[in-house]
């Protein structure tokens, strides 16, 4: 099922080059994944490694009759529908919550990517609300259900000329080796995907954040992208960033890119 390498030369070369394009990154990636799996179509990545193990997929489909992100997504919906002091709330921000497919984006005025739990403390400090801590419930909980709100919206994401040092910031760090098992995201992501490590088998590049947060049994309740970017790290013994940070949301933008035109299927579970 899994054939070689050959596009993986030209997707290298454009690392770190002034000229990247994002658009012909996508459309190389793709091309990669393709030759690499021909019988998975490019759009069941978003199941992650579900869309490359049969037999792990039917488990986690049975699981999926009784999703264990449901509560979440509904004690999300209670806190999403609540007012903040000054009488205004989530809603006067993000409507009804599906704006997930525009997300992460770079803010011209701030110079920085971003995502939606920065935009969320955005709304909340414009209205004279605390922020939420990064790596709390609350913030998960919201991003849950505004991810329920957002399901099968496409990835419709930007790369505007000003944010294009911050996509190519992402895509480097993607690409560079790290930690003392000296890996970069990419031999496991790209090179070793499909294979297994340990128990698992590892997913692909693209369909990466399409459905976040996810509910892991290791973790026994629902967590935020960066908390899976940070064990990443720390697999291969490399120092976990903050949440947040602006190296892990240039590494989302670079991502999110990646999956631009492919549908959001989050919350979701997974191992
Ligand atoms: C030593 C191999 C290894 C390296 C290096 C590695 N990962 Fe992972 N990663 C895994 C394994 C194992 C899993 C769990 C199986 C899976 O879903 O791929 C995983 C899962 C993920 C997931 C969740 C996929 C899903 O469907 O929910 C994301 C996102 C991810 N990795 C991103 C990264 C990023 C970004 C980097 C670089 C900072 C990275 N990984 C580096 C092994 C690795």
């Amino acid at each position: 099922m899994i054939r070689g390498t050959a596009c993986l030369v030209a997707l290298l070369a454009g690392v770190g080059s002034a000229s990247a394009d994002p658009e012909s990154d996508r459309q190389a990636l793709a091309g990669y994944f393709e030759q690499r799996f021909p019988d998975v179509e490019v759009a069941s990545h978003i199941d992650g490694a579900y869309a490359l193990n049969e037999q792990t997929r039917e488990q986690w489909l049975a699981m999926e009759d009784f999703p264990p992100y449901e509560f979440s997504v509904d004690d999300g919906e209670v806190l999403f529908g609540a007012s903040f002091k000054d009488g205004s709330g989530y809603q006067d921000c993000f409507d009804d919550g599906n704006v997930k497919a525009h997300f992460p984006y770079f803010d011209r005025e701030k110079q920085t990517v971003v995502t939606l739990e920065l935009a969320i403390n955005d709304c909340r400090v414009a209205s004279g609300e605390e922020p939420l801590a990064y790596n709390g419930e609350d913030i998960a909980l919201l991003s849950a259900y505004m991810a329920f709100a957002s399901r099968d919206s496409v990835i419709d994401i930007e790369v505007t000329p000003e944010g294009l040092a911050a996509y190519e910031a992402g895509k480097q760090y993607y690409y560079s080796r790290r930690g003392q098992l000296n890996f970069s995201c990419s031999q496991c992501h790209m090179l070793m995907s499909g294979m297994k490590l340990r128990a698992e088998t590892l997913s692909a590049t693209i369909g990466q954040v399409t459905h976040w947060p996810v509910y892991r049994f290791k973790w026994q309740e629902i967590g935020p992208l960066h908390r899976r970017f940070v064990e990443c790290n720390e697999q291969v013994g490399a120092e976990g960033l903050a949440y947040q940070s602006e190296t892990y949301r240039n590494l989302q933008y670079f991502l999110t890119y990646m999956s631009q035109g492919l549908p959001l299927n989050g919350p979701a579970s997974r191992k």
